[in-house]
C-alpha cells in the first residue's frame, strides 16, 4: 500500500503465474510449457534476427505473421490480430470487446487471469458453475450477459466442449461477443476457427506458447471477422505499438511455418498424455479426461497440498490451486517420457 498509488491499485488482485524455478534439475510440470522445441527453424531465425536492425523498431503491424496465420485458416490477414502472448491478446479484448452492460459470463473453474483482467478494467462478471463432473454446460450460459468467454478445451480442468455445442451457443447469442479461448487446442480440441467466417460475433484465441514450444517468446493471436479485429488494434494502438519484437516476430514466422514439427510435436505430447493417465489412474488418482497438454487429477487418499508438497521435496514441479472444489486436485503438464516416469515413480513411493 502507497498513497502515491492510483485508487485503482487497490483493487487489484494480481494474477500469481506458476513457479519459474531458478534452480535446475527439477521437472517442471507446473506451467504447461511444451518439453520439446521449439522448431529449429525458428531458432535460426531468430539467430538470423539477431543483427545490425536490432536498431531499428520491428514491424507494428506484424504483416508477414499475420498472413501466414491467415492463408493457413483460408482467411485475409485483417482478420488476425497478434499480441505480446495470448494473456495480452485476452487483456485487450477485456478491454476492447467484452465491457458491456450485462455481466460477463465465464465458468468458476477456469483460467485464473479471467477474473484479474475483469477487475482491472472494471466489468462485472459472473462465474457459472461446472457441473458435478467439472464440465461446462452451455445451457447455462443462455441468461442475459454482456459478452461470455469460454476456454476449449477449459483450464485447468483440460475438458474440451464439441465444436457442435459451441456453434449452438453462438446462433443463440448473435449480440453478445463470445470468446474462445484455445490455447491448449492443438491437443485434441475442436478449433471454433472454421466458424469466424459464419459469426461476427466470435473471436477465437491461440497461443504459440503450448503447441509450438515457444512459451518463452510471447506469441498468441486472435481471429475473427474485421470489426472485432479492428477494436483490438484500436486498444493496442493506444497501449504499444510494437508488441512483438523483431526475434518474435522472425521466431513466430518460422515456427508457424513449420508443420511437420507441429505435428509430430503435439502427437508425441498426445501419446505420453494417454501413458501418463493410465499410469495415474493405477496408482488410484481420478484423471478428468484431457484434450490438453496437462492432466487435472487427484487421488481420495492424499490431500493435493502435502501430494505437491511432497513431490516438490523429490524436485518436481506439479501446479495446485487453493480454490473451493479443486484444492485437491493437481494440474499436471505433460513432460517428455522420462520426466512422467520420474514423477510416477515418486507417486509411487509417496502412496507407499
Ligand atoms: C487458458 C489459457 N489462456 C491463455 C493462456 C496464456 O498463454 P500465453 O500468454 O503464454 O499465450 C494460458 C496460459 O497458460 C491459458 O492457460
Amino acid at each position: 500500500m502507497s498513497r502515491f498509488w492510483s485508487p485503482i491499485v487497490h483493487s487489484l488482485t494480481p494474477y500469481v503465474a506458476g513457479e519459474q524455478p531458478v534452480i535446475s534439475g527439477l521437472v517442471k510440470l507446473n506451467t504447461n510449457e511444451s518439453p520439446y522445441g521449439p522448431s529449429p527453424l525458428a531458432l535460426e531465425a531468430i539467430s538470423q534476427a539477431t543483427a545490425d536492425t536490432l536498431r531499428l523498431y520491428p514491424d507494428p503491424t506484424a504483416r508477414d505473421l499475420r498472413a501466414a496465420i491467415a492463408e493457413s485458416f483460408g482467411l485475409d490477414a485483417n482478420e488476425v490480430f497478434v499480441g505480446n502472448g495470448s494473456d495480452e491478446v485476452l487483456a485487450h479484448t477485456f478491454q476492447g470487446l467484452l465491457n458491456h452492460d450485462g455481466p460477463l459470463l465465464f465458468p468458476d473453474i477456469t483460467y485464473s487471469f479471467y477474473p484479474t483482467y475483469c477487475r482491472l478494467y472494471g466489468i462485472a462478471f459472473q462465474q457459472i458453475p461446472v457441473d458435478g463432473e467439472m464440465r461446462v454446460r452451455l445451457d447455462d450460459y443462455r441468461r442475459p450477459c454482456g459478452a461470455i468467454i469460454l476456454p476449449n478445451p477449459n483450464a485447468p480442468t483440460g475438458i474440451g466442449l464439441p465444436l457442435a455445442e459451441v456453434e449452438s451457443l453462438l446462433r443463440d447469442r448473435p449480440d453478445q461477443v463470445v470468446v474462445i479461448d484455445e490455447a491448449y487446442v492443438d491437443f485434441g480440441g475442436e478449433s471454433a476457427v472454421p466458424l469466424v467466417r459464419h459469426y461476427p460475433n466470435l473471436l477465437v484465441i491461440q497461443t504459440l506458447s503450448k503447441s509450438r514450444g515457444l512459451a518463452g517468446l510471447r506469441v498468441g493471436f486472435a481471429v475473427g471477422q474485421r470489426p472485432l479485429i479492428e477494436a483490438l488494434e484500436r486498444v493496442k494502438d493506444s497501449f504499444n505499438s510494437y508488441p512483438l519484437d523483431r526475434l518474435a516476430l522472425a521466431g513466430a514466422l518460422a515456427a508457424w511455418k513449420d508443420r511437420e514439427w507441429f505435428e509430430r510435436h503435439r502427437e508425441l505430447i498426445v501419446a505420453s498424455r494417454q501413458r501418463l493417465a493410465a499410469a495415474l489412474r493405477e496408482l488410484g488418482f481420478e484423471v478428468l479426461p484431457s484434450s490438453a497438454n496437462f492432466l487435472f487429477a487427484r487421488h481420495p487418499g492424499k490431500v493435493g497440498a502435502v501430494l505437491a508438497g511432497e513431490l516438490r521435496s523429490r524436485k518436481i514441479l506439479v501446479r495446485r490451486f487453493s480454490a473451493a472444489r479443486i484444492e485437491d486436485f493437481l494440474r499436471i503438464s505433460i513432460g517428455t517420457d522420462e520426466e512422467c516416469d520420474r514423477l510416477l515413480a515418486a507417486l509411487g513411493e509417496i502412496l507407499q
